[in-house]
């Protein structure tokens, strides 16, 4: 029988629990603080601290309930150390402490990042590694080269300023769709024109592909947009968002799809929530078919955060033999993707 793992995912407005049994999903409960935050237009860390501890020991309740078995079946935890919301995630830290300690198993403190991309090993026969993976969320946008997703990632990029996730959630402010605004933007897109106006492709230059071909800049696109609705009084919305989408989508794909090229690593993951995105997916799959990549992209509920990514990765883990995190520790807020677990 494949070992029982439970993660537990704190990071940010998402209390998560998933568990695994090898790399079978038994359950994956959320419970979302979102609500409390809309009226903020962005995540206040007091509010999600406090709605862990009330979602913590309910959530972890009902996900035993929906895999149908008892805390004394779980073989190890994997909890969340970073990086994060360092309030937040020290909730999922104790708790997950607590519960290994009380159950006499190991604990894996992991990388959220890391995280992200194994939940697609959830859903492949084959793990994917050696791979190329853009991980784009609200905090992070990287390109990375994964040798051993339990223990060798290495940075080949990342975004000099916003996060994708980030960017859609400032454009979708400004354009009055609420928050969060990755979401809001898929769903306004549909109806109107990704090439209606032409948004700047953030190093997309031949110096910049000379210099840094696989960072990301999202700056100059939100100016650009910002200045395109105080020029155009009677700009038509859907058209604004599905051509600033159509600039992300784009830029992200070019550097991902190079990154693939000039590696030889015919594997693309595309993870974290912006991967949920409708036309990101839709792009990925078409250029993917015509350069000859497998591309791996989760189903949109575990790209957004969730507990199954936590449990995925501490299932590899504990497959691989990797050593569980020693004694107490401490949330690592700005944990870096390279390190895979504490
Ligand atoms: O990975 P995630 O759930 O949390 C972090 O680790 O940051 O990512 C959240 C981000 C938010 O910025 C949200 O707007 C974006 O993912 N997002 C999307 C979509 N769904 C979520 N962005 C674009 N299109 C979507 N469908
Ligand atoms: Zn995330």
């Amino acid at each position: 029988m494949q070992p029982i793992v439970l993660g537990i995912e704190t990071s940010c407005d998402e209390t998560a629990i998933g568990i695994v049994r090898g790399r079978t999903l038994l359950a994956n409960v959320i419970a979302s603080s979102v609500d409390e935050h809309a009226r903020f237009g962005g995540v206040v860390p007091e509010i999600a601290s406090r709605a862990h501890l009330e979602a913590m020991l309910p959530s972890i309740e009902r996900a035993l309930k929906d895999s149908k078995i008892a805390l004394s079946d779980i073989d190890a935890i994997a909890v969340t150390a970073g990086p994060g919301l360092v309030g937040a995630l020290l909730v999922g830290v104790a708790s997950a402490s607590g519960l290994a300690q009380g159950l006499g198993r190991p604990l894996y403190g992991v990388n959220h990042l890391a995280a992200h991309v194994s939940v697609d090993y959830l859903t492949h026969e084959e793990p994917a590694d050696p791979t190329i993976a853009l991980l784009v969320s609200g905090g992070h946008s990287s390109l990375l080269q994964v040798d051993d997703i339990t223990r060798s990632i290495t940075k080949l990029g990342a975004t000099m300023d916003d996060a994708a996730g980030e960017a859609f959630d400032k454009i979708a402010r400004i354009l009055d769709l609420g928050f969060p605004g990755g979401p809001a933007i898929d769903r306004e897109a549909v109806s109107g024109s990704a090439s209606a106006i032409d948004f700047p492709r953030g190093l997309t230059t031949s110096n910049d592909w000379a210099t840094r071909p696989y960072d990301f800049s999202f700056s100059g696109l939100k100016t650009a947009v910002a200045r395109y609705l105080e020029s155009t009084p009677s700009y038509v919305r859907a058209d604004v968002a599905a051509s600033f989408q159509e600039a992300i989508v784009d830029v992200l794909l070019l550097k991902a799809l190079a990154a693939c090229k000039s590696s030889g690593i015919d594997s693309l993951v595309i993870a974290g929530g912006v991967a949920a995105n409708s036309r990101l997916r839709a792009v990925a799959t078409e250029r993917c078919a015509k350069a000859g990549i497998q591309l791996r992209i989760p189903a949109p509920d575990l790209c957004t955060d969730n507990g199954a990514m936590v449990a995925s990765l501490g299932s590899l883990m504990l497959s691989a033999g990797r050593p569980a995190t020693q004694g107490a520790f401490d949330a690592d807020s700005s944990l870096k993707v390279e390190q895979v677990s504490l």
